[in-house]
């Protein structure tokens, strides 16, 4: 027997003695996605045949020509448009490798290997194998849908991307000091229509009230057909974090306080101004005189400016003066 008949070879010709019995198994093969599958077709070949003699090829559920080696040379005419540039034939253990695996290749496929005689072909083997392809899911990862007018909850999302098959289950774990609570989330499931691979994300939201110590959170998801479990990095939620203080509180806090702190400003400088109007009557006059310039044209203004700069201060306080006058009923009725 061949020397390099390992476990798995012995078994497929083990295997192969039933070949052409009707209703023989198939082989079931694995493949990642975008990786390489070994399609087998593990002929052995007694009498010693010569490639010169023998037509191999492989054909999927369709029928389509996936390869062909036509008495030891290969044959591209018959392979389908889809498989072209993706098999490589490996003559020592009778495989075809078909490359860059995507989703849609998984199903049966056929190996055939005839015996070309003068008379015709003559079937000698044939083996089917069943392709399923898988794809790893990414780790799940936890993400806080942060939303600033939100402190009530911490809402929370765990997502894994581009996994083959579908998975049947993700969820939460709440994990206290002493307690551990599963959150079996909604999945929610979205499919590539190219790739074919999917996309699963749950959500959680957790109640701040409901927090009294130190919680950690983890997503896991549980993975087909061989039921493993991915876990994402822990999230840990601290009641005493500082995220917990509702952020928008010190914004309310200093929409309160505007409007209390212009009112003190414009108090301070309205008794400012009744003290220096006491002390220099003069100037209220001229601010009287000032605000009509300028409310006759914008050049009278400008020309005051300019002629009399060191009164820029008297003018400010005229126009806080008269601020004040204008606003004097809305503030008296704030305060
Ligand atoms: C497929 O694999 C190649 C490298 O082997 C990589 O560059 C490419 O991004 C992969 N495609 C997908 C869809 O994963
Ligand atoms: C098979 O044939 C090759 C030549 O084609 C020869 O070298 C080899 O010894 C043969 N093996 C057996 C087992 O007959
Ligand atoms: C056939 O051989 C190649 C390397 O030459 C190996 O990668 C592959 O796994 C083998 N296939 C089987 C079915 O033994
Ligand atoms: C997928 O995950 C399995 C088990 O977790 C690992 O053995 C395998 O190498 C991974 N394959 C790829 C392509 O990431
Ligand atoms: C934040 O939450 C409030 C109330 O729950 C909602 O009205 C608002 O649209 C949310 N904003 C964002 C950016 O999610
Ligand atoms: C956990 O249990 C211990 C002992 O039973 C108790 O002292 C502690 O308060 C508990 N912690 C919480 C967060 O309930
Ligand atoms: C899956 O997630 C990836 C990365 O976030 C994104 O590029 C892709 O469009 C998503 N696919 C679907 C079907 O949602
Ligand atoms: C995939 O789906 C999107 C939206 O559903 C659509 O616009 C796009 O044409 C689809 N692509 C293919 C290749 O079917
Ligand atoms: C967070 O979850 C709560 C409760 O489910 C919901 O009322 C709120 O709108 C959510 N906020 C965001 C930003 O999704
Ligand atoms: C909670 O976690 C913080 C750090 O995140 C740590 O300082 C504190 O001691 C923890 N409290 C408890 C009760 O474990």
């Amino acid at each position: 027997m061949d020397p390099r008949c390992t476990m798995e070879l012995c078994r497929f010709l083990f295997v192969a003695v039933f070949l052409l019995l009707p209703g023989a198994s198939s082989l079931k093969i694995k493949a990642y996605f975008n990786e390489t599958a070994d399609l087998p077709c593990p002929f052995t070949n007694s009498q010693n045949l010569s490639m010169s003699e023998l037509v191999v090829f492989w054909q999927n559920q369709e029928a389509s020509v996936l390869y062909e080696l036509y008495l030891g040379k290969e044959k591209p005419d018959n392979v389908n448009r889809k498989y072209m540039g993706r098999t490589s034939f490996d003559r020592e253990n009778w495989t075809l490798r078909l490359h860059n695996v995507q989703i849609k290749d998984q199903g049966s496929y056929q190996c055939f290997i005839h015996h070309k005689k003068p008379k015709g072909m003559i079937l000698i083997y044939q083996m089917n194998s069943d392709l399923s392809v898988l794809a790893n899911f990414s780790q799940p990862e936890i993400i806080e849908i942060s939303n600033i007018t939100e402190n009530l909850y911490r809402n929370l999302t765990c997502s894994s991307i581009q996994g083959y098959p579908e998975p049947k289950k993700m969820s939460f774990w709440l994990k206290t000091e002493n307690s551990t609570t599963v959150d079996d989330g909604v999945m929610h499931k979205s499919q590539d229509n190219v790739t074919e691979l999917y996309n699963v994300s749950i959500s959680l939201s957790v109640s701040l009230s409901a927090v009294t110590s130190n919680m950690t959170i983890i997503c896991v998801l549980q993975t087909e057909p061989m039921k493993t479990e991915l876990f994402s990095s822990p999230f840990y939620i601290d009641p005493k974090d500082p995220q917990l203080q509702p952020p928008d509180y010190t914004v309310w806090i200093a929409t309160a306080i505007a409007p209390l702190a212009i009112g003190l400003l414009l108090i301070t400088y309205l008794i400012r101004q009744k003290r220096k109007k006491k002390r220099q009557p003069g100037v209220s006059n001229e601010c009287e005189i000032l605000k009509m310039e300028r409310g006759e044209s914008e050049q009278t203004q400008k020309r005051v400016n300019i002629h009399v700069p060191k009164r820029s201060d008297e003018e400010f306080q005229c126009v806080v003066n008269s601020l004040e006058i204008t606003s004097g009923d809305k503030s008296a009725t704030h305060f």
